[in-house]
């Protein structure tokens, strides 16, 4: 798959339904994106499976193979440069980046949270929104720094919590949710439109105050 648009590498660990989201939307046309590769740091990760079957390349390193966190992230980056990446998207890529490698690629990763940032950072975000009785929960597009989830925020999609939800339904609808918005914001960034300079994001030579919020129901 390719259309000369902004090549992009797909960073994922699991089952990459957003991975899927990207897929669809490029092969329904308009995406200025170029889905050059896929990149997963487990070999049993079904979105490697997805990528296949959609004709993108594919490539895999296990991060259990290096002593170090940077000697991964840096065997990493000689793989995904082979493709000349412009732009990573990470979607469920369960690693935390060394400093080395945010800089490396500074301004041109991306990256998907679950959860309406700055609110629950970290790890089960669906379970902490439930228990904590939140009327909203979420996710949030946001431009990848050195610190964990704390990156400039570009783009939120919120629903309302309801009283019954379990983790999994909850989880279930903040991934519909993602699907709809992380192309939406990556393929911005594939257009020229958006960019992170000195911490601010820039949309259309705006520079945005907060993240961009849409509702869903
Ligand atoms: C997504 O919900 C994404 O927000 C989350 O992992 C899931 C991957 O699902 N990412 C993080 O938690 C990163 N901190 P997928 O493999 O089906 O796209």
């Amino acid at each position: 798959m390719s259309n000369a648009g902004c090549k992009t590498a797909i960073l994922i660990s699991g089952s990459g339904t957003n991975l899927q989201s990207f897929i669809d939307r490029s092969a329904d046309g308009g995406m200025a994106l170029d889905l050059s590769l896929v990149f997963s740091n487990r070999p049993e990760a079904y979105g490697l499976t997805r990528a296949k079957n959609a004709a993108i390349d594919t490539a895999c390193i296990e991060h259990e193979d290096f002593e170090s966190r940077e000697q991964f992230d840096r065997a990493v980056a000689a793989k995904l440069d082979e493709w000349k990446p412009e732009l990573l998207v990470l979607a469920g890529f369960m690693r935390i980046l060394s400093p080395w490698f945010v800089g490396h690629y500074e301004g041109r990763i991306l990256n998907i949270h679950p959860a309406l940032l700055p609110a629950y950072t970290g790890l089960n975000t669906h379970e902490r929104v439930l228990e904590a009785g939140d009327e909203f929960h979420g996710s949030t597009v946001h431009f990848v720094t050195e610190e964990l989830d704390g990156g400039p925020r570009i783009l939120q999609g919120r629903i309302k919590v309801a009283p019954t939800t379990d983790p999994q339904e909850l989880m279930a609808r903040v991934q519909e949710v993602e699907h709809e918005i992380y192309p939406i914001a990556a393929d911005w960034f594939a257009q020229g439109r958006l960019s992170c300079r000195d911490g601010d994001v820039l949309l259309d030579n705006e520079r945005l105050a907060g993240p961009i919020v849409q509702d869903f129901a």
